[in-house]
């Protein structure tokens, strides 16, 4: 049985749940350092994924519409339970607004209580790329060095980032159909410690990269890796199709490919496998991490992490910024629940409060 998490409230505050916004999560990022976030977070993905059969594991409960989709995502280890609301809409950015947008809630088993909400905004992001980097560590050529980043978008940077923090590159070659996307990118990443190339295509982008990462958004069967553009030995991190209808590889790359995923059923619903039979064999990261099956089987083998996200990395990333705020405070106390003198007399609280509450 997994230990259950400490309230880092006062206990005679249960009315009271540690809040992180998106202000204190950027100081708590920015206090402990983008890339050691990553490199941590990642640990923490790696622990719990070690531990698979601990966690009640469901698709994630999607809702589609024309323009996108809003999800939940649950899983429980026993003790803590966790769940992290999320929309994927390709067209907000026209209109100023987040592709994506999170928000996260972590629980205690034992009284139902929340122990912390937080934005999931930023954290999705940190967490997708520290799980993408964490799958390469596993996957990929060992001496890869170049990444191409097709997809400059929000998730852009953290997957950079995490690639170099986790595995060593130090050079990039950005594609994106929006040259201002491009340039944002290569803005944000100028003086990080890497050499960039900024391609007017996804075929010159991939040139002498021994890592792809597709981070595209756009609701549809796109093909943004064809098979032509995938030489022998390289390892793909496939990010961006991560609905029904939304993928980015060609069928072709995917029949080149060892695959694997996150958790099956949901991966067979939601990323490039959706093309294939769904007996098609892939290989959940969990037993590659385990040593129960093997990563990368010879230097000739293409490698793809068909990556859609999956509720245990939120769990992760809930169950680590808990953690990091003992040593960094960056919550405020958000009064989420009623807590009346008597735990029955909830309507006699709603009354009494007639006299302070000026109504
Ligand atoms: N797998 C996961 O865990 C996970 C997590 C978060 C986001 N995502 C997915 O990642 C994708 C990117 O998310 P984001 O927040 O960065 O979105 P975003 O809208 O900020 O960026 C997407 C970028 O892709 C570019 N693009 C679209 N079509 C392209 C094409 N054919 N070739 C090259 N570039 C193209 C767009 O111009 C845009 O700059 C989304 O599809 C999202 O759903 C997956």
């Amino acid at each position: 049985m997994p230990e259950p998490l400490m309230n880092i409230q006062r206990p005679e505050k249960l009315n009271l749940v540690p809040f992180v916004s998106v202000d204190n999560m950027m100081k708590l990022v920015l206090s402990v350092g983008v890339e050691r976030f990553m490199v941590e977070l990642a640990g923490f993905v790696e622990e719990d994924f070690a531990r698979w059969e601990h966690f009640d594991k469901v698709p994630r409960i999607a809702a589609h519409s024309a323009e996108g989709v809003i999800e939940l995502m649950p899983t429980s280890d026993e003790a803590t339970y966790g769940f992290k609301y999320v929309n994927g809409h390709p067209k907000n950015t026209r209109s100023g607004r987040q592709t994506v947008t999170a928000f996260g809630v972590l629980s205690s088993v034992d009284t139902g209580y929340p122990l912390l909400l937080s934005e999931m905004t930023i954290l999705t992001a940190l967490r997708t790329a520290a799980t993408s980097a964490l799958a390469a560590k596993y996957l990929a050529p060992a001496a890869a060095r170049t990444m191409a980043l097709i997809g400059n978008g929000a998730q852009s940077e953290f997957q950079a980032l995490a690639f170099k923090a986790l595995l060593g590159i130090d050079s990039l070659r950005l594609y994106d159909i929006d040259r201002n996307a491009t340039e944002k990118c290569r803005r944000n990443l100028a003086g990080k410690g890497f050499e960039i190339a900024t391609c007017r295509s996804t075929e010159e982008a991939v040139e002498g990269a021994g890592i792809v990462t597709t981070v595209t958004a756009d609701k549809q069967y796109a093909t943004i890796l064809t098979d032509n553009m995938v030489g022998s030995g390289i390892h793909i991190n496939a990010v961006g199709g991560d609905c029904p209808g939304k993928t980015e590889l060609q069928k072709a790359v995917l029949l080149r490919s060892g695959i694997f995923v996150e958790h099956t059923p949901q991966t067979r619903i939601e990323g490039e496998i959706q093309q294939l039979p769904a007996d098609h064999p892939v290989t959940e990261l969990w037993e590659v991490i385990t040593g129960r099956r093997e990563g990368r089987t010879g230097s000739d083998q293409i490698t793809l992490f068909d990556s859609v996200g999956f509720a245990i990395e939120d769990f992760s990333a809930l169950r680590f910024v808990h953690e990091k705020l003992k040593d960094f405070p960056c919550y405020d106390e958000l009064d989420l629940l009623a807590d009346p003198d008597d735990p029955r007399d909830l309507f006699g609280m709603v009354m009494r409060a007639q006299a302070t509450a000026g109504v």
